[in-house]
């Protein structure tokens, strides 16, 4: 690989942090955020280290479904700003090094949208095929809503026109007919204005739902994966540097077929979920297996492509990969009431309180996380501790306001009435937040931006080869990634019992040192390529092989 090819697929190495500007920081104090604040934040986001953001949608929307209803794909939501400080809040991340990627949420508009608004007039619109109709719900199984807590079909039944209307999410979200050409013409002029004002590509929404031709006729689309190999095309003809980063959460062998299957040409990255929920199931087991067999079952993808991993994201931590007992275990472990779940399928907590505020336990994951192959993307907040707010219900328990200060308001508003309640008792404004940490050696946040900075120097974690390093304890997860004579080995311990691990590296790193990058216990390989590490109470070690000529700082 040469300098040029890591320099230019920047996000094979990237931290991507998520946020949503109306929870972000409110500048104008009228109690929601704004993008005024999210510029004023841009150096804290720098300085945790991160390289790239992702702005969850901030459009225009009857805020239905945290803004991911949308009826303006052009547009800036008035509450948060204008165009102008868009561009403002692009630019200043830019002067920092940061790139930004935006939500593309292209399944579905509101039905609040003027197509939609205009569709659903007569069948005779001019945006009457934008959507999906038909007389009566197609015979067979029909698809799951995804929301079955709120809807119980994929159809319903506009009384206007009589007819039925396609929606894998809510109602009130209709999904747009991708099999028309007019409404993939719009998609590629969106994705081209947002390209336009600076944005470093998308996070794409819902992206097996938005390829789905349910309802169409056979044979109106004959080749679904088409529709996201043209996007691509358009996005690297417009930028060369774009990235898709899609919502894809299905099992693997599916999932790389969205990439391009070997080829590529598709997705650039994808989230693992498979690997996330198998590492909560691994938590709450205290026994490494499940996600050494999740990472061991992923598929070689293209060397352009890349996983984004995670502990947590805005929506429910969802758990729908897992058997229904492994998933019982889950909820028993870390959400055993029934206000903490929803969907019957997934969490609606944060890490810290799921894991009691244990700060040996979330350092593990978190050291975990930017151990594992892939992009790591974290949701605003983690890197703090934040908790959630169970009051607050559903989805929207995780969305609260950032916790800047102890002071009213979290620091993230002056008024009174807030966009989102905050996260009250232990997990609070009060206990969590970054202004304490900051001035913290001994931080979570101190922590998190210790492990960004090891993280982007060591690019094998990005690039690498992986493999689980074969030792006797359960709770141990040992791996080793190795990329151009680099290699990296780490370990994490998931229970709460120090072991002393007994690893064999091979006779390649015979009697080499090893550094270790997040402390000062280097040790060394013996002659026949082997040594014992010591691992706390859910202990974690990144240990460098420093093999003579090794040039890899630290
Ligand atoms: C996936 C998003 O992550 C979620 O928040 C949203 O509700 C659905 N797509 C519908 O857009």
């Amino acid at each position: 690989m040469r300098i040029t090819d890591t320099a230019d697929l920047w996000w094979k190495t990237a931290v991507v942090y998520c946020l949503d500007v109306e929870t972000f920081l409110d500048w104008n104090d009228d109690g929601t955020g704004d993008l005024a604040g999210l510029a004023q934040r841009i150096d804290y986001l720098a300085d945790l280290g991160v390289t790239c953001l992702w702005l969850m949608p901030f459009y225009p929307t009857p805020e239905r479904d945290d803004g991911y209803d949308i009826t303006d794909f052009y547009g800036v939501d008035p509450r948060l700003g204008t165009h102008g400080d868009l561009v403002e809040a692009i630019r200043t991340a830019h002067d920092r090094g940061l790139r930004v990627i935006v939500d593309l949420v292209v399944n579905h508009t509101s039905d609040q949208h003027p197509w939609f608004v205009e569709a659903r007039s007569s069948k005779e619109s001019r945006y009457r095929d934008w959507y999906v109709w038909v007389d009566e719900p197609p015979a067979g199984k029909q698809p799951e809503p995804v929301f079955p807590d709120q809807e119980n079909s994929v159809w319903t039944l506009d009384e206007q026109t009589g007819q039925y209307y396609l929606h894998h999410f809510y109602r009130h979200q209709p999904d747009l007919n991708v099999t028309n050409p007019e409404v993939r013409d719009e998609i590629a002029r969106i994705v081209g204005f947002w390209l336009a004002l600076g944005v470093s590509g998308f996070r794409v929404d819902a992206v097996p739902f938005f390829i789905d031709p349910l309802g169409e006729p056979s044979g109106a689309l004959p080749d679904p994966h088409e529709v996201v190999r043209h996007l691509r095309a358009f996005l690297n003809r417009r930028t060369g540097d774009a990235i898709l980063l899609g919502e894809v959460n299905v099992p693997y062998e599916q999932q790389l077929e969205f990439f391009g299957g070997s080829e590529g040409g598709e997705l650039t990255l994808q989230f693992d979920f498979i690997t996330m929920q198998n590492m909560y199931l691994a938590l709450a087991r205290q026994d490494a297996a499940p996600l050494a067999k999740a990472l061991q079952e992923r598929p070689a993808i293209p060397p352009e492509c890349q996983w984004g991993t995670f502990v947590r994201n805005h929506d429910e931590l969802t758990l729908d990969k897992l058997s229904e007992s492994e998933r019982q275990e889950v909820f028993d472990a870390f959400g055993p009431e029934k206000r903490m779940q929803v969907f019957g399928r997934g969490l609606i907590r944060r890490l810290p309180p799921m894991l009691d505020g244990d700060p040996d336990r979330i350092r593990m994951v978190y050291s975990l996380l930017f151990t594992l192959p892939g992009t790591p993307v974290l949701f605003y907040g983690e890197e703090i501790g934040m908790g959630e707010n169970l009051d607050i219900g559903d989805r929207n328990s995780v969305r609260t306001p950032m916790q800047w200060t102890s002071g009213p308001g979290a620091g993230f508003s002056i008024a009174e009435d807030l966009t989102a309640p905050v996260v009250t008792g232990r997990f609070g404004p009060e206990q969590v937040n970054v202004q304490a940490q900051r001035a913290d050696p001994d931080s979570l946040l101190t922590f998190v931006k210790l492990l960004i900075s090891r993280y982007r120097n060591s690019p094998e974690l990005g690039w690498g080869e992986f493999a689980v390093l074969d030792q006797p304890h359960p709770a141990v997860f040992a791996h080793r990634v190795t990329w151009e004579d680099e290699t990296l080995v780490a370990l994490h311990n998931f229970a709460a019992e120090k072991v002393s691990v007994p690893l064999d590296l091979g006779d390649s790193v015979r009697n080499c040192d090893l550094i270790d990058l997040l402390g000062d216990q280097n040790t060394t390989v013996d002659d026949r390529g082997r040594l014992e590490v010591e691992l706390g109470r859910y202990g974690y070690r990144w240990l460098r092989v420093a093999r003579p000529g090794s040039r890899r700082l630290l």
